[in-house]
C-alpha cells in the first residue's frame, strides 16, 4: 500500500481535476480571451500518458477524478480515455469519474459516457436567454446545449448546472433558473466570479455578485435549510424546503473554503497546479517520460504535494482586485 497524499496543512488529496485540452468551442468572457493562443498539439500528453498519470494518482489515493478542459469533449478520441478510466471504477479504486462540460457535445457523447461509468455531469450554463447566452459565451448557442442536457438526462446521467453569478447579467434570472432546475430534477450550484485571465475588457468587480446577497434573495421566497451534504467539491448546500431542491454555493470570495481543500489540477501538458489561485506548479511530464518505473512519477507527485499552498488570495474588498491570476481559467479547467 502506498501512503496517501497529505499536504503541509494536513489536507488529504483525494480529488484530481484533469484538463485534457486547453481548447474550447466557446469563448466565455470570464474564462478566455476572444483570440486565444492554444498550445501546439505536440505539447499535449497523449491519451496513454494521461492514463498513466491518472492511474498513478489513483495508486496514491485519489478517489475522485473530474475531467475538464477547455471543453473536455472536444479532445479527439476522448472516449478512449474515459473507457480506460472506467477500469478504476470497476476495481473499486476510484469512487467517481465525472466531468465538467459546456454541454455542446453532450448529445453526441452522453450514452458513451454513461457506458464508461460516468453517472453525473456538471454543465456550465449562466443564462436561459438565447441572446445573453450568445453574449456571455461569445461563440455558444443555447439550443445546442439544451439538447445536450436532454441527451444527458435521457442517458441516465445526473446533471448539475453551474451558474457563474454575474451582477447585471443573470441577477434577474435567479428564480427562473432555480425553477427550471427544479422542474427538470437537476442540481444547481452558483459560483462567485474569480479574478482569473485576461480582465482587460471586463469589469470583474462590477460583475461580482456576492453569493451572500444571492442567498438572501432566495431566502425571501424560500425557506433555506443548511445541509451537511458534500460532493467532494467546494460547494456548500442548502435545501429549499418548498421545492425539495438542494442548491450549492461556491464562495471563494465571501467564504474561503481552502482549509478543506482536497484537490489538485493536472493540465493537458502535464503541469500540476497545486492551487487554483496560486502560480505554484510542478512539471510531471518530464518525470513521466524519464522512466517506465512509476516510482519516479510518484516521487515527483509527492514532492509537488509537499509544496501545496495554504490557499488563494482572491479579494475584491478593497475596491480593487487582489490575488488576481493572469492564467486563464481554461488552462486548469476551473
Ligand atoms: P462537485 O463534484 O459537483 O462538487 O463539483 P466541483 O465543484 O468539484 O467541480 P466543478 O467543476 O463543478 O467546479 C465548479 C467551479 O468551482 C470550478 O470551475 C471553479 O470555478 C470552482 N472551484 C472548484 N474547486 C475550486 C477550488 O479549489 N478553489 C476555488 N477557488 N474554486 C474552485
Ligand atoms: N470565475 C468563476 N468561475 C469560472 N468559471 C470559468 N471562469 C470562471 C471565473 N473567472 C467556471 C465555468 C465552469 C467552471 C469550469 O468554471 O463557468 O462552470
Ligand atoms: Fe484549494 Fe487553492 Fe481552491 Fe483554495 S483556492 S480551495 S487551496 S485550490
Amino acid at each position: 500500500m502506498n501512503a496517501p497524499l497529505i499536504d503541509p496543512f494536513q489536507r488529504a488529496i483525494s480529488y484530481l481535476r484533469v484538463s485534457v485540452t486547453d481548447r474550447c468551442d466557446f469563448r466565455c468572457v470570464y474564462c478566455m480571451a476572444e483570440n486565444m493562443q492554444f498550445l501546439p498539439k505536440k505539447e499535449l500528453l497523449t491519451l496513454e500518458e494521461l492514463d498513466r498519470m491518472c492511474s498513478t494518482f489513483i495508486d496514491l489515493g485519489v478517489k475522485k477524478l473530474r475531467i475538464t478542459g477547455g471543453e473536455p469533449l472536444v479532445r479527439r478520441e476522448i472516449m478512449t480515455f474515459f473507457n480506460a478510466m472506467g477500469r478504476h471504477l470497476d476495481s473499486g479504486a476510484l469512487d467517481e469519474l465525472t466531468l465538467t462540460t459546456n454541454g455542446s457535445q453532450l448529445a453526441r457523447f452522453a450514452d458513451q459516457l454513461y457506458a464508461a461509468g460516468v453517472r453525473r455531469v456538471n454543465v456550465s450554463l449562466d443564462t436561459l436567454n438565447e441572446d445573453k447566452f450568445a453574449r456571455v459565451t461569445r461563440w455558444g448557442r443555447l439550443p445546442q446545449v439544451l439538447k445536450g442536457i436532454d441527451a444527458a438526462q435521457a442517458a441516465g446521467l445526473r446533471v448539475k448546472i453551474n451558474v457563474v453569478a454575474l451582477k447585471g447579467f443573470n441577477e434577474d434570472e435567479m428564480f427562473e433558473i432555480v425553477d427550471w432546475c427544479a422542474s427538470r430534477d437537476m442540481d444547481l450550484t452558483f459560483i462567485e466570479v474569480m479574478p482569473m485571465g485576461d480582465m482587460g475588457e471586463t469589469d470583474r468587480i462590477g460583475q461580482y455578485w456576492p453569493l451572500s446577497d444571492l442567498r438572501a434573495h432566495l431566502a425571501q421566497r424560500y425557506t433555506l435549510t443548511e445541509l451537511t451534504k458534500r460532493t467532494g467539491g467546494p460547494a456548500r448546500y442548502v435545501r429549499l424546503e418548498e421545492t425539495g431542491q438542494d442548491i450549492g454555493f461556491i464562495t471563494p470570495l465571501t467564504h474561503n473554503f481552502c482549509e478543506s481543500c482536497n484537490r489538485v489540477r493536472l493540465t493537458c501538458t502535464g503541469e500540476l497546479y497545486m492551487c487554483l489561485g496560486q502560480e505554484d506548479m510542478a512539471d510531471l511530464r518530464a518525470p513521466l517520460r524519464a522512466s517506465e518505473d512509476d516510482r519516479v512519477l510518484q516521487e515527483a507527485i509527492r514532492a509537488a504535494i509537499s509544496l501545496k499552498p495554504k490557499g488563494h488570495d482572491f479579494d475584491y474588498s478593497r475596491q480593487d482586485v487582489q490575488g488576481q491570476m493572469s492564467r486563464h481559467m481554461s488552462h486548469t479547467g476551473g
